[in-house]
């Protein structure tokens, strides 16, 4: 056991709704993590009870302890493929993307690859992921494994695609079915990892996968489903060609029943007010990647009417390298917050953190077990520093009140911010 001092911060809900009453900030706190790797308490270090006081102690000082940042979207064999010159979605998945994916049949690629992609995330405190992998069912048991190794809350599945890509980077309807249901039966629920059912995009599949990833979705009920969703004008237009009898790109994955209360929609940038209300009505939820939204001049995502008015949909946050420009949730913060200043309703820090955490948590479902500093709950935490480097450090000075902040650290903050991360009660950040 050990005991962690320094500044508290987590959230109970939404601040944007739930107003400040959700900001949970103990100024000189304590957490307490047990032997089993779970938080035994957490407070005020002066009300710490005299049977923790004896504990081995690591003092943060004034550094901020919140939950372990995590990503709603990104994709593991794209771990390094960031920065590709693509002209648009479509161009890049072309270009570089389907090139770079069809090494992962390779177990030594895939294997070496989730060392170097999970210790990039923990390096920037993220502590647990959606993620998509790849077709090959190596590609998924090599990221599966190293997660497992660290004791980290990931979740991810295989990919489904069988048409408009390469060769080597197809299955089939049958064969993205049984490799499905064998790795669920391999994988899900051990320790902490979720398999996610992962039709790539309707651009990638034929209807007959479609119908097969809707019989994996009825079969195991409560699992989630991760795709892309409405993230560029061409690929919608190429989605209404290919299922011409779809009302939109929305009704195409309706159609297979694939809009449950568990998907998780890449982007949905350019979703039409019919589509918004079908995702509403059957509680999917879309994860906002601003840089790769930006990187790939996908569009301006209008989180807030999204998220809010008579058809709400969840909204969560991702890097979605490698279309994204960055694993550090600072930066897709703040290119959230900056997309959110041009479209005219701009998100808070404490938002923003909050959706970088709970938030996230809850889509995922993985809510009870991380996203909160509440006894009970893994000790998957990230401890930031808001004066990490020179500058920052002459930014705090100027900073006021706790918004404040977290407000320049979103905006600022880098992998240097982030002084320590902590999986399941260890210490893990990667040193350089
Ligand atoms: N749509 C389908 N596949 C992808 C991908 O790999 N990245 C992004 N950004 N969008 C996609
Ligand atoms: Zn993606």
């Amino acid at each position: 056991m050990r005991l962690l001092t320094g500044q508290i911060l987590h959230y109970t809900a939404n601040p944007r709704k739930a107003g400040d009453g959700a900001v949970r900030h103990i100024e000189d706190g304590a957490l307490v993590v047990g032997k089993d790797g779970k938080i035994a308490w957490c407070g005020g270090h002066s009300e710490l009870p005299d049977a923790h006081a004896g504990l081995e102690r690591t003092d943060y000082g004034s550094k901020l302890i919140l939950p372990g940042f995590i990503d709603a979207h990104l994709h593991f064999p794209q771990y390094r493929m960031l920065a590709a010159f693509g002209k648009d979605l479509l161009d890049w998945l072309n270009r570089y993307t389907f090139i770079e994916e069809q090494r992962y049949g390779d177990p030594a690629v895939a294997a070496a690859a989730a060392n170097v992609f999970l210790d990039e995330l923990l390096r920037n405190g993220i502590t647990s992921c959606l993620a998509f992998s790849t077709i090959h069912p190596v590609a998924l048991d090599c990221l599966f494994k190293e997660a497992s190794r660290r004791n980290m809350c990931v979740a991810s599945g295989k990919t489904l695609m069988d048409c408009n890509a390469p060769q080597g980077l197809l299955d089939t309807p049958q064969s993205a079915y049984d490799d499905s249901k064998a790795l669920i039966a391999r994988w899900h629920g051990k320790g902490r990892l979720k398999y996610a059912i992962s039709p790539r995009f309707a651009v990638t599949s034929s209807e007959a996968q479609l119908e097969a990833a809707g019989a994996l979705v009825k079969e195991n009920p409560g699992l989630l489903v991760q795709s892309h969703l409405s993230e560029n004008h061409a690929e919608i237009e190429f989605v209404a060609g290919q299922f011409s009898w779809s009302k939109d790109y929305t009704d195409v994955y309706d159609r297979y029943g694939l809009l449950t209360s568990t998907s998780l929609f890449a982007h949905g940038i350019h979703l039409s007010e019919r589509e918004q209300a079908r995702l509403s009505e059957a509680g999917s939820a879309v994860i906002h990647c601003p840089t790769s939204n930006n990187f790939l001049g996908s569009g301006l995502f209008h989180l807030h009417s999204t998220a809010e008015g008579d058809h709400p949909v969840g909204v969560g946050v991702g890097c979605d390298i490698g279309g994204g420009m960055s694993y550090s949730m600072f930066d897709t913060l703040r290119d959230a917050y900056t997309v959110s200043q041009l479209v005219g309703s701009r998100i808070s820090a404490h938002e923003a953190f909050y959706r970088a955490t709970l938030g996230n948590a809850r889509l995922l479902g993985t809510d009870g077990e991380t996203g909160t500093l509440e006894t009970g709950k893994y000790a998957d935490l990230v401890v930031l520093d808001p004066a990490a480097t020179p500058l920052m450090a002459e930014r705090h000075a100027l900073s006021g009140d706790l918004h404040d902040v977290l407000f320049a650290l979103m905006i600022l903050g880098d992998d240097r911010a982030v002084t320590e991360t902590w999986v399941a009660g260890k210490p893990v950040k990667p040193r350089l």
